[in-house]
């Protein structure tokens, strides 16, 4: 099931994409005087960078892509760590070990996102990179990790593959680090069907993370045939039909952000005011915008399987999608010297809070990731009051 992008596509997209046709031209790269070639992937480009408030944005093929060519971009390669959390999508971590780095789970907090505590006792001499990941559009705590990443000298990635349009602290998700990746898979605020941005204020970043996702070659492929090419790289680029389609959804960006909070603050007042005792929400490091979740923490694990089990849903440590302990891929995995580096409950914090929480929909509908019951971005009133009724009918009796 998918994510808000995906409940308000309409005639802005069919327009764009009916331009590009019409103009019968598909590759990002074409003769700019050429009328055929409508430039929609150089302009949405220019559009993220200006919604996002950085100077360079690169348009790819999936977030993952973006992951892998950020992580370029920060020279990130063969014995490098990479601190990432272990409540996230697996392509987090896969990218790191895609470009020949090494993962380094870190613990999360109450705010579902990496601990910054936890990251700064997990950097060794060999660390590069710290990934805090926005799961569910919930923004990490950045003031701490900037402040981590600057004492030590690490660089930051924002895996914001969750989080397009998000705020903290009045900044967008994605401008804070040294450079930032999205995702426009089918779950997230924007989408089409697949397709990545990388944002960065970084120029050195920037051109690297082109060169890989475009075979070495500088931005917009300004040299041509023969230039001074040192990076190698793959093909990671986005074409016109998906930059048109992608136009039309970020007409719709701000729309989303406020859907999202204006749906979530009611959610979260309705169950609030159902006064259902011994439950906690999320640690919100910035009210923000754009969260795709409402969570409830419970006081111990078995509460919150009966919670989860009167919802007809599963708690988060059941949920397959974004735990660690549930990737049988990284469990069975064996690193360069034949080690496997991840077992199961290596992360004791992150198991219990996990096992203590329940998701419920508010952007994202998607049982694999525990939020199979809720509202969506066009939920009416009614709708919402109704969802939290349920709630709390079935929780009182549970946890009071
Ligand atoms: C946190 C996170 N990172 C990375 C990705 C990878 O994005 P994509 O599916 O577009 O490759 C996802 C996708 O679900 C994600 O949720």
């Amino acid at each position: 099931m998918p994510g808000p992008g995906f409940f308000i596509i309409g005639d802005e997209e069919k327009r764009e994409v009916v331009e590009v046709l019409e103009g019968g031209y598909l590759s990002r790269y074409g003769q700019l005087d050429n009328p055929g070639f409508k430039k929609k992937v150089i302009t949405l480009e220019k559009t993220v960078a200006s919604a996002i408030g950085v100077n360079y944005c690169i348009a790819v093929n999936s977030g993952t892509s973006a992951l892998m060519a950020a992580l370029v971009g920060l020279g990130v390669g063969p014995g490098d760590e990479v601190l990432v959390p272990g409540y996230t999508f697996i392509a987090s971590i896969s990218a790191i070990i895609a470009v020949g780095g090494k993962p380094v789970l870190t613990e999360i907090d109450n705010s579902y996102t990496m601990d910054p505590n936890d990251a700064e006792r997990k950097i060794t001499k060999k660390t590069k990179v710290i990934m805090p990941v926005h799961l569910l559009g919930y923004p990490c705590d950045m003031e701490k990790l900037m402040a981590i990443a600057r004492n030590n000298n690490l660089m930051i990635l924002e895996d914001g593959c969750q989080a397009m349009g998000s705020t903290y602290k009045g900044k967008k998700l994605g401008s804070i680090g040294d450079v930032g990746v999205f995702s426009l898979n089918i779950f997230k605020t924007l989408t089409s069907g697949e397709g990545g941005f990388i944002t960065t204020d970084n120029k050195t970043i920037y051109e690297r993370a082109y060169g890989f996702h475009d075979q070495g070659f500088s931005p917009l492929r300004k040299e041509k045939g023969i230039g001074n090419w040192s990076l190698v790289g793959i093909n990671l680029k986005m074409n016109e039909l998906t930059g048109a389609f992608l136009l039309g959804q970020m007409k719709k960006l701000d729309q989303i952000m406020d859907l999202l909070k204006v749906k979530k603050q009611k959610f979260k007042k309705a169950i609030k005011d159902g006064g259902i005792k011994n439950i906690d929400f999320e640690k919100v490091n910035d009210p923000g915008e754009g969260h795709m979740i409402l969570t409830i923490r419970f006081k111990n694990a078995s509460t919150a399987l009966r919670a989860a089990e009167s919802l007809g849903i599963i708690t988060l440590s059941q949920s397959g999608w974004h735990v660690y302990n549930n990737m049988h891929q990284l469990l069975t995995y064996e690193d360069s010297d034949g080690k496997r580096p991840y077992r199961k409950n290596m992360l004791p914090q992150t198991d219990d809070i996990l096992s203590r929480s329940i998701n419920l929909s508010v952007g994202v509908i998607n049982p694999g990731l525990g939020s199979g019951f809720g509202i969506s971005i066009l939920s009416s009133d009614e709708e919402i009051q109704s969802k939290a009724d349920e709630i709390i009918k079935a929780l009182k009796p549970i946890v009071d």
